[in-house]
Protein backbone atom coordinates (compact mmCIF):
# COMPACT_ATOMS: atom_id res chain seq x y z
CA UNK A 1 0.00 0.00 0.00
CA UNK A 2 1.06 3.13 -0.91
CA UNK A 3 2.63 5.11 2.20
CA UNK A 4 3.40 9.14 2.76
CA UNK A 5 6.74 10.52 3.29
CA UNK A 6 6.64 10.65 7.15
CA UNK A 7 9.34 12.97 7.33
CA UNK A 8 6.30 15.81 6.19
CA UNK A 9 4.50 14.21 9.41
CA UNK A 10 6.97 15.53 11.98
CA UNK A 11 6.30 18.87 11.11
CA UNK A 12 4.36 21.08 13.63
CA UNK A 13 1.39 22.88 12.92
CA UNK A 14 1.48 24.66 9.66
CA UNK A 15 3.69 27.69 8.13
CA UNK A 16 4.04 30.61 10.07
CA UNK A 17 2.64 32.84 7.94
CA UNK A 18 -0.72 30.54 7.02
CA UNK A 19 -1.15 30.72 10.84
CA UNK A 20 -1.25 34.41 10.64
CA UNK A 21 -3.42 34.69 8.00
CA UNK A 22 -5.96 32.11 9.46
CA UNK A 23 -6.10 34.64 12.66
CA UNK A 24 -6.30 37.74 10.57
CA UNK A 25 -9.13 36.18 8.52
CA UNK A 26 -10.65 35.09 11.18
CA UNK A 27 -10.31 38.79 13.15
CA UNK A 28 -11.51 40.47 10.16
CA UNK A 29 -14.83 38.35 9.66
CA UNK A 30 -16.18 38.74 13.17
CA UNK A 31 -14.85 42.99 12.94
CA UNK A 32 -15.55 43.83 8.99
CA UNK A 33 -15.20 47.35 10.39
CA UNK A 34 -12.12 47.44 11.18
CA UNK A 35 -8.68 48.85 8.92
CA UNK A 36 -6.22 46.24 9.55
CA UNK A 37 -2.95 47.42 8.52
CA UNK A 38 -0.54 44.45 7.95
CA UNK A 39 3.37 44.48 8.54
CA UNK A 40 3.17 40.83 9.11
CA UNK A 41 4.72 38.84 5.57
CA UNK A 42 7.63 40.77 3.96
CA UNK A 43 5.49 41.36 1.05
CA UNK A 44 6.43 44.24 -1.09
CA UNK A 45 3.63 46.71 -1.82
CA UNK A 46 5.49 48.79 -4.30
CA UNK A 47 4.64 48.23 -8.01
CA UNK A 48 7.00 47.38 -10.60
CA UNK A 49 9.74 50.25 -12.06
CA UNK A 50 8.87 51.84 -15.22
CA UNK A 51 11.81 50.27 -16.91
CA UNK A 52 11.64 46.69 -16.02
CA UNK A 53 8.09 47.12 -17.37
CA UNK A 54 9.02 48.49 -20.16
CA UNK A 55 11.27 45.47 -20.85
CA UNK A 56 8.54 42.98 -19.75
CA UNK A 57 5.96 44.76 -22.40
CA UNK A 58 8.61 44.47 -25.12
CA UNK A 59 9.88 40.69 -24.41
CA UNK A 60 5.81 39.76 -24.43
CA UNK A 61 5.71 41.30 -28.09
CA UNK A 62 8.77 39.21 -28.87
CA UNK A 63 6.86 36.13 -28.01
CA UNK A 64 4.04 37.20 -30.53
CA UNK A 65 6.24 37.35 -33.58
CA UNK A 66 7.56 33.61 -34.82
CA UNK A 67 10.87 35.25 -35.26
CA UNK A 68 11.44 36.17 -31.78
CA UNK A 69 9.68 33.45 -30.59
CA UNK A 70 10.84 31.93 -27.40
CA UNK A 71 10.52 27.84 -26.27
CA UNK A 72 12.10 26.48 -23.45
CA UNK A 73 14.91 28.82 -21.59
CA UNK A 74 18.38 27.05 -21.08
CA UNK A 75 17.64 25.52 -17.35
CA UNK A 76 20.39 27.31 -16.25
CA UNK A 77 19.34 30.64 -17.45
CA UNK A 78 19.72 32.75 -20.57
CA UNK A 79 23.54 33.79 -21.50
CA UNK A 80 21.99 37.73 -21.41
CA UNK A 81 20.95 37.53 -17.46
CA UNK A 82 23.91 35.29 -16.27
CA UNK A 83 26.65 37.59 -17.82
CA UNK A 84 24.34 41.08 -16.69
CA UNK A 85 24.66 39.38 -12.81
CA UNK A 86 28.15 38.47 -12.96
CA UNK A 87 29.33 41.73 -14.60
CA UNK A 88 26.69 44.21 -11.85
CA UNK A 89 26.77 41.69 -8.56
CA UNK A 90 30.30 40.12 -8.54
CA UNK A 91 33.06 41.78 -10.99
CA UNK A 92 31.90 45.38 -10.24
CA UNK A 93 32.28 44.23 -6.59
CA UNK A 94 35.67 42.81 -7.03
CA UNK A 95 34.34 39.59 -6.93
CA UNK A 96 35.64 36.68 -9.16
CA UNK A 97 32.93 35.04 -9.78
CA UNK A 98 31.97 34.36 -13.81
CA UNK A 99 28.35 34.12 -15.86
CA UNK A 100 28.52 30.09 -15.76
CA UNK A 101 28.79 29.91 -12.04
CA UNK A 102 25.35 31.72 -11.63
CA UNK A 103 22.22 29.70 -11.91
CA UNK A 104 18.67 31.53 -12.93
CA UNK A 105 15.54 30.31 -11.01
CA UNK A 106 12.11 31.34 -9.98
CA UNK A 107 13.10 32.49 -6.84
CA UNK A 108 15.23 32.48 -3.88
CA UNK A 109 12.80 30.00 -1.42
CA UNK A 110 12.85 27.20 -4.12
CA UNK A 111 17.16 27.44 -4.35
CA UNK A 112 17.31 27.54 -0.43
CA UNK A 113 15.06 24.42 0.09
CA UNK A 114 16.15 22.81 -2.82
CA UNK A 115 19.95 23.03 -2.33
CA UNK A 116 20.25 20.68 0.03
CA UNK A 117 19.23 17.97 -2.19
CA UNK A 118 22.81 17.70 -3.02
CA UNK A 119 23.85 16.85 -0.17
CA UNK A 120 24.35 13.47 2.03
CA UNK A 121 21.24 13.05 4.38
CA UNK A 122 23.59 12.44 7.12
CA UNK A 123 25.55 16.41 7.12
CA UNK A 124 24.40 18.18 10.11
CA UNK A 125 22.89 21.71 9.47
CA UNK A 126 23.52 24.55 11.39
CA UNK A 127 21.01 27.94 11.76
CA UNK A 128 20.69 30.76 13.34
CA UNK A 129 18.34 31.07 15.67
CA UNK A 130 15.90 33.11 14.96
CA UNK A 131 15.78 32.30 11.27
CA UNK A 132 14.17 32.22 8.11
CA UNK A 133 11.76 29.08 8.82
CA UNK A 134 12.10 27.71 5.11
CA UNK A 135 16.11 26.35 5.59
CA UNK A 136 14.58 23.84 9.04
CA UNK A 137 11.78 22.87 6.95
CA UNK A 138 12.70 21.86 3.97
CA UNK A 139 15.42 19.91 5.85
CA UNK A 140 12.66 18.27 8.34
CA UNK A 141 10.89 17.54 4.88
CA UNK A 142 14.30 15.49 3.87
CA UNK A 143 14.82 13.37 6.72
CA UNK A 144 17.83 15.41 8.08
CA UNK A 145 16.47 17.40 11.11
CA UNK A 146 16.12 14.53 13.25
CA UNK A 147 13.19 14.68 16.08
CA UNK A 148 10.91 17.51 17.12
CA UNK A 149 11.16 18.08 20.64
CA UNK A 150 8.24 20.68 21.56
CA UNK A 151 9.02 21.99 24.70
CA UNK A 152 12.25 23.01 23.52
CA UNK A 153 10.87 23.75 20.12
CA UNK A 154 14.19 22.12 18.40
CA UNK A 155 14.85 19.71 16.03
CA UNK A 156 17.47 16.79 17.84
CA UNK A 157 19.77 16.64 14.30
CA UNK A 158 19.78 20.54 13.92
CA UNK A 159 22.58 23.22 15.48
CA UNK A 160 21.25 25.70 16.55
CA UNK A 161 23.21 29.43 16.65
CA UNK A 162 20.97 31.91 19.65
CA UNK A 163 20.94 34.97 17.77
CA UNK A 164 20.05 37.38 20.74
CA UNK A 165 20.76 40.59 22.10
CA UNK A 166 23.66 39.53 23.89
CA UNK A 167 25.43 38.95 20.63
CA UNK A 168 23.78 41.93 18.76
CA UNK A 169 21.97 39.48 16.97
CA UNK A 170 24.82 37.94 15.22
CA UNK A 171 25.86 34.03 15.48
CA UNK A 172 28.81 32.60 17.24
CA UNK A 173 30.66 29.94 15.49
CA UNK A 174 29.22 26.96 16.81
CA UNK A 175 30.51 24.16 19.27
CA UNK A 176 29.46 21.07 17.80
CA UNK A 177 31.07 20.93 14.03
CA UNK A 178 28.36 21.35 11.19
CA UNK A 179 28.50 20.51 7.40
CA UNK A 180 25.97 22.66 6.53
CA UNK A 181 25.95 26.35 7.82
CA UNK A 182 22.74 28.62 6.69
CA UNK A 183 23.77 32.08 7.26
CA UNK A 184 21.28 35.35 5.85
CA UNK A 185 22.41 38.31 6.27
CA UNK A 186 21.05 41.59 6.55
CA UNK A 187 19.08 39.19 8.23
CA UNK A 188 15.29 38.14 7.99
CA UNK A 189 13.66 38.23 11.05
CA UNK A 190 15.80 40.66 13.19
CA UNK A 191 17.28 42.85 10.73
CA UNK A 192 20.87 42.94 11.60
CA UNK A 193 23.67 42.10 10.19
CA UNK A 194 27.77 41.31 10.35
CA UNK A 195 30.84 42.95 8.98
CA UNK A 196 33.02 41.97 6.31
CA UNK A 197 35.42 41.11 8.87
CA UNK A 198 33.16 38.79 10.89
CA UNK A 199 31.98 37.12 7.88
CA UNK A 200 35.73 36.28 6.94
CA UNK A 201 35.56 34.58 10.24
CA UNK A 202 32.72 31.93 9.04
CA UNK A 203 34.40 31.39 5.66
CA UNK A 204 38.12 30.76 7.16
CA UNK A 205 36.02 28.51 9.73
CA UNK A 206 34.12 26.93 7.14
CA UNK A 207 37.35 26.27 4.96
CA UNK A 208 39.12 25.08 7.99
CA UNK A 209 36.58 22.38 9.24
CA UNK A 210 35.35 21.80 6.35
CA UNK A 211 32.16 22.70 6.04
CA UNK A 212 29.99 24.54 3.52
CA UNK A 213 28.53 28.41 3.96
CA UNK A 214 24.65 28.45 2.44
CA UNK A 215 24.56 32.58 2.08
CA UNK A 216 21.16 34.21 1.44
CA UNK A 217 22.04 37.46 0.08
CA UNK A 218 18.22 38.36 -0.43
CA UNK A 219 18.11 41.32 1.26
CA UNK A 220 21.37 42.61 -0.36
CA UNK A 221 19.52 46.11 -1.80
CA UNK A 222 19.25 46.71 1.83
CA UNK A 223 22.69 47.23 3.06
CA UNK A 224 23.60 50.91 4.07
CA UNK A 225 26.65 50.77 5.89
CA UNK A 226 30.09 50.79 4.09
CA UNK A 227 31.40 47.64 6.56
CA UNK A 228 28.27 45.23 5.88
CA UNK A 229 29.36 42.60 2.43
CA UNK A 230 27.09 42.43 -0.25
CA UNK A 231 28.08 39.68 -0.95
CA UNK A 232 30.52 36.07 0.83
CA UNK A 233 32.64 36.18 -2.36
CA UNK A 234 33.86 39.64 -1.16
CA UNK A 235 35.53 37.19 1.18
CA UNK A 236 39.02 35.27 0.36
CA UNK A 237 38.69 31.95 0.55
CA UNK A 238 34.97 31.85 -0.17
CA UNK A 239 35.02 30.37 -3.62
CA UNK A 240 35.76 26.88 -1.51
CA UNK A 241 33.33 26.90 1.15
CA UNK A 242 30.15 29.27 0.08
CA UNK A 243 26.97 28.78 -2.22
CA UNK A 244 25.19 32.22 -2.45
CA UNK A 245 21.66 32.77 -3.20
CA UNK A 246 19.67 35.76 -4.07
CA UNK A 247 16.43 36.80 -5.04
CA UNK A 248 15.02 39.95 -7.55
CA UNK A 249 11.87 40.02 -4.75
CA UNK A 250 13.03 42.85 -2.38
CA UNK A 251 15.37 44.81 -4.83
CA UNK A 252 12.77 45.00 -7.52
CA UNK A 253 9.68 44.20 -6.59
CA UNK A 254 9.83 40.43 -8.16
CA UNK A 255 7.59 38.71 -5.14
CA UNK A 256 5.16 38.33 -7.48
CA UNK A 257 7.38 38.29 -11.18
CA UNK A 258 9.63 35.63 -9.57
CA UNK A 259 13.24 35.30 -9.90
CA UNK A 260 16.55 34.93 -7.75
CA UNK A 261 19.92 33.26 -8.68
CA UNK A 262 22.06 30.93 -6.89
CA UNK A 263 26.03 31.31 -7.44
CA UNK A 264 28.00 27.89 -7.09
CA UNK A 265 32.32 28.13 -7.62
CA UNK A 266 33.13 25.70 -9.75
CA UNK A 267 36.31 25.52 -7.08
CA UNK A 268 33.31 24.47 -4.56
CA UNK A 269 33.42 20.44 -3.26
CA UNK A 270 31.89 18.40 -0.96
CA UNK A 271 34.76 15.78 -0.80
CA UNK A 272 35.83 15.12 -4.18
CA UNK A 273 32.71 15.85 -5.75
CA UNK A 274 32.17 19.34 -7.48
CA UNK A 275 29.09 20.74 -6.38
CA UNK A 276 28.69 23.08 -9.66
CA UNK A 277 28.12 19.94 -11.69
CA UNK A 278 25.76 18.41 -9.12
CA UNK A 279 23.46 20.83 -8.81
CA UNK A 280 23.68 21.94 -12.57
CA UNK A 281 22.54 17.91 -13.11
CA UNK A 282 19.94 18.88 -10.06
CA UNK A 283 18.48 21.62 -11.84
CA UNK A 284 18.48 20.52 -15.81
CA UNK A 285 16.45 17.41 -14.04
CA UNK A 286 13.92 19.23 -12.75
CA UNK A 287 13.53 22.48 -13.49
CA UNK A 288 12.57 24.21 -17.37
CA UNK A 289 14.08 27.48 -16.86
CA UNK A 290 12.77 31.00 -15.32
CA UNK A 291 10.18 32.53 -18.52
CA UNK A 292 12.07 34.61 -21.40
CA UNK A 293 9.83 37.32 -20.49
CA UNK A 294 11.07 37.57 -16.38
CA UNK A 295 14.57 37.18 -17.61
CA UNK A 296 14.53 39.98 -19.71
CA UNK A 297 12.67 41.99 -16.61
CA UNK A 298 15.23 41.12 -14.65
CA UNK A 299 18.11 42.21 -16.93
CA UNK A 300 16.19 45.48 -16.95
CA UNK A 301 16.70 46.01 -13.34
CA UNK A 302 20.36 46.16 -14.28
CA UNK A 303 20.11 48.75 -16.74
CA UNK A 304 20.75 52.72 -15.84
CA UNK A 305 17.05 53.62 -15.78
CA UNK A 306 16.48 50.23 -13.87
CA UNK A 307 19.20 50.28 -11.18
CA UNK A 308 18.39 54.47 -10.66
CA UNK A 309 13.91 53.29 -10.11
CA UNK A 310 15.14 50.96 -7.62
CA UNK A 311 17.44 53.02 -5.38
CA UNK A 312 14.16 55.05 -5.19
CA UNK A 313 12.41 52.03 -4.13
CA UNK A 314 14.64 50.80 -1.80
CA UNK A 315 14.32 54.56 -0.11
CA UNK A 316 10.96 54.77 0.46
CA UNK A 317 10.88 51.29 2.33
CA UNK A 318 14.03 52.14 3.78
CA UNK A 319 12.25 55.54 5.16
CA UNK A 320 9.17 53.59 6.35
CA UNK A 321 11.93 51.55 8.61
CA UNK A 322 13.09 54.98 10.00
CA UNK A 323 9.39 55.39 11.02
CA UNK A 324 9.06 53.00 12.68
CA UNK A 325 12.48 52.58 14.44
CA UNK A 326 12.60 56.21 15.28
CA UNK A 327 9.04 56.03 16.38
CA UNK A 328 9.25 53.34 18.14
CA UNK A 329 11.88 53.85 20.23
CA UNK A 330 10.93 56.96 21.30
CA UNK A 331 7.84 55.79 22.32
CA UNK A 332 10.60 53.34 24.69
CA UNK A 333 10.22 50.22 22.78
CA UNK A 334 13.64 48.35 22.32
CA UNK A 335 13.99 47.87 18.81
CA UNK A 336 16.48 46.94 16.59
CA UNK A 337 17.32 46.30 12.79
CA UNK A 338 16.01 48.50 9.91
CA UNK A 339 19.41 50.13 8.62
CA UNK A 340 20.51 47.63 6.82
CA UNK A 341 17.22 45.95 6.27
CA UNK A 342 13.64 46.47 5.66
CA UNK A 343 12.77 44.46 8.68
CA UNK A 344 12.60 45.92 12.30
CA UNK A 345 13.13 43.52 15.31
CA UNK A 346 10.97 44.74 18.77
CA UNK A 347 11.62 43.27 22.14
CA UNK A 348 7.89 43.00 23.29
CA UNK A 349 6.95 44.58 26.31
CA UNK A 350 5.55 43.97 29.68
CA UNK A 351 7.61 40.37 28.83
CA UNK A 352 4.21 39.21 26.88
CA UNK A 353 5.09 36.66 24.65
CA UNK A 354 5.30 36.59 21.20
CA UNK A 355 2.25 35.53 20.23
CA UNK A 356 0.09 37.48 23.30
CA UNK A 357 1.92 41.03 21.51
CA UNK A 358 0.91 39.20 18.60
CA UNK A 359 -3.03 39.06 19.70
CA UNK A 360 -2.89 42.48 21.86
CA UNK A 361 -1.91 44.24 18.27
CA UNK A 362 -4.39 42.79 16.21
CA UNK A 363 -6.94 42.93 18.74
CA UNK A 364 -6.45 46.55 20.18
CA UNK A 365 -4.99 48.74 16.97
CA UNK A 366 -5.67 46.44 14.30
CA UNK A 367 -1.57 46.10 13.33
CA UNK A 368 -0.58 42.82 12.13
CA UNK A 369 3.34 42.03 12.76
CA UNK A 370 5.16 38.26 12.86
CA UNK A 371 5.54 36.96 16.38
CA UNK A 372 9.40 36.16 17.05
CA UNK A 373 8.82 32.92 18.13
CA UNK A 374 7.67 31.70 14.83
CA UNK A 375 10.81 32.27 13.64
CA UNK A 376 12.94 29.93 16.03
CA UNK A 377 12.93 29.56 20.24
CA UNK A 378 14.93 32.51 20.66
CA UNK A 379 12.46 34.54 19.19
CA UNK A 380 10.31 34.01 21.68
CA UNK A 381 9.45 38.14 23.45
CA UNK A 382 10.02 39.42 20.34
CA UNK A 383 7.96 40.79 17.29
CA UNK A 384 8.95 41.23 13.69
CA UNK A 385 7.54 44.31 11.45
CA UNK A 386 8.31 44.92 7.99
CA UNK A 387 8.99 48.38 5.92
CA UNK A 388 7.35 47.36 2.93
CA UNK A 389 3.88 47.91 3.62
CA UNK A 390 2.83 51.69 1.91
CA UNK A 391 4.68 55.23 3.97
CA UNK A 392 0.91 56.11 4.75
CA UNK A 393 -0.01 52.93 6.25
CA UNK A 394 3.43 52.62 8.29
CA UNK A 395 2.57 55.73 9.57
CA UNK A 396 -1.03 55.29 10.90
CA UNK A 397 0.50 51.80 12.63
CA UNK A 398 2.94 53.38 14.24
CA UNK A 399 1.19 55.99 15.70
CA UNK A 400 -1.42 53.06 16.70
CA UNK A 401 0.55 51.23 18.31
CA UNK A 402 2.32 53.98 20.34
CA UNK A 403 -0.92 54.69 21.91
CA UNK A 404 -1.92 50.85 22.42
CA UNK A 405 -2.61 50.51 26.66
CA UNK A 406 -1.77 46.68 27.00
C1 LIG B 1 15.77 35.24 3.86
C2 LIG B 1 14.89 35.02 2.70
N1 LIG B 1 15.29 34.26 1.69
C3 LIG B 1 14.52 34.03 0.63
C4 LIG B 1 13.26 34.60 0.53
C5 LIG B 1 12.39 34.29 -0.63
O1 LIG B 1 12.81 34.90 -1.79
P1 LIG B 1 12.04 34.67 -3.15
O2 LIG B 1 10.85 35.55 -3.17
O3 LIG B 1 13.07 35.00 -4.19
O4 LIG B 1 11.65 33.22 -3.23
C6 LIG B 1 12.79 35.41 1.55
C7 LIG B 1 11.45 35.97 1.45
O5 LIG B 1 10.87 36.53 2.34
C8 LIG B 1 13.63 35.62 2.67
O6 LIG B 1 13.23 36.38 3.68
Amino acid sequence: MVKANDNYLKLPGSYLFSTIGKKVREYSEAHPESKIIRLGIGDVTQPIAPAILEAMHKAVDEMGVRETFKGYAPDLGYEFLRSTIAKNDYQARGCDISADEIFVSDGAKCDCSNIQEIFSLDNKIAVCDPVYPVYVDSNVMAGRAGDYDATTEKWSDVIYMPCTAANNFAPELPKETPDLIYLCFPNNPTGSTITKAQLQEWVDYANKVGAIILYDAAYEAYISEADVPHTIYECEGARTCAIEFRSFSKNAGFTGVRLGFTVIPKELKAGDVQLHGLWARRHGTKYNGAPYIIQRAGEAVYTEAGKAQLKEQVAYYMKNAKVIYDGLKGAGFTVSGGVNAPYIWLKTPNNMTSWEFFDALLEKVNVVGTPGSGFGPSGEGYFRLTAFGTYENTVEAVERIKKINL
